[in-house]
């Protein structure tokens, strides 16, 4: 089972996952970001499918299409999402169906979207967490298949929040992954 990883930020979710010891086959990235250099550091292949417009004009499918074939020129398997900045369409989905992964820190369905962290402050919830899970079209909707929870302190702000989240998931997404390839493989 090859595995990609896809990354627009600092890649610290990416980093745990190598560090975990899931073999790594790829690294995609849709911009300039520091998960290149810790993917480079490594010897690892650097897939850049740069995304170039932000705005509305964004032609998601194209450019879903190009992630499609670059991952397919690795032959890749099995995509784990780790802080990927880019919403992904049908042809991404329908490719890798069932075989894409996520975590997202808050305990779904709660707080779904790109503001976890600062949603679940404002709501003035007690308990938070992150939730590993099958990706599909629908943002952060797919079959959950881990959580952790983390307690929201009265000092927290979004930062001390989401890094207290991602200490969680650092290690709830390698240790999920891992269970997931080792499933996929049994069932080949
Ligand atoms: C994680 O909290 C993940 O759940 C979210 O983006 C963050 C990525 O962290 N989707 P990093 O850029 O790898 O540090």
């Amino acid at each position: 089972m090859r595995l990609a990883v896809l990354a627009s930020g600092t890649g610290s979710i990416c980093r745990a996952i190598v560090d975990a010891g899931v073999e790594v086959a790829a690294v995609l990235v849709d911009r300039d970001c520091p998960a290149i250099d810790l993917a480079e550091a490594d010897n690892r292949p650097v897939l850049l499918v740069e995304r170039d417009d932000f705005g509305t004009k964004f032609d998601r499918n194209q450019y879903s299409n190009e992630v499609v074939a670059a991952l397919g020129n690795e032959n890749i398997d099995v995509v784990a999402m780790a802080g990927f900045g880019t919403i992904l369409g049908a042809s991404f989905f329908d490719a890798y169906r069932g075989r894409v992964l996520n975590t997202h820190p808050s305990l779904l369905p709660s707080f779904p979207g790109w503001h976890a962290v600062r949603d679940a402050l404002r709501h003035g919830v007690q308990i938070t967490g992150c939730t590993v899970h099958i990706a599909t079209l629908e943002v952060d909707a797919g079959p959950i298949l881990a959580q952790a929870a983390v307690e929201i302190r009265d000092d927290d702000d979004e930062a001390s929040l989401h890094e207290r989240i991602k200490l969680l998931e650092r290690d709830l997404y390698p240790a999920t992954i891992k269970k997931f390839l080792a499933d996929m493989e049994t069932q080949r």
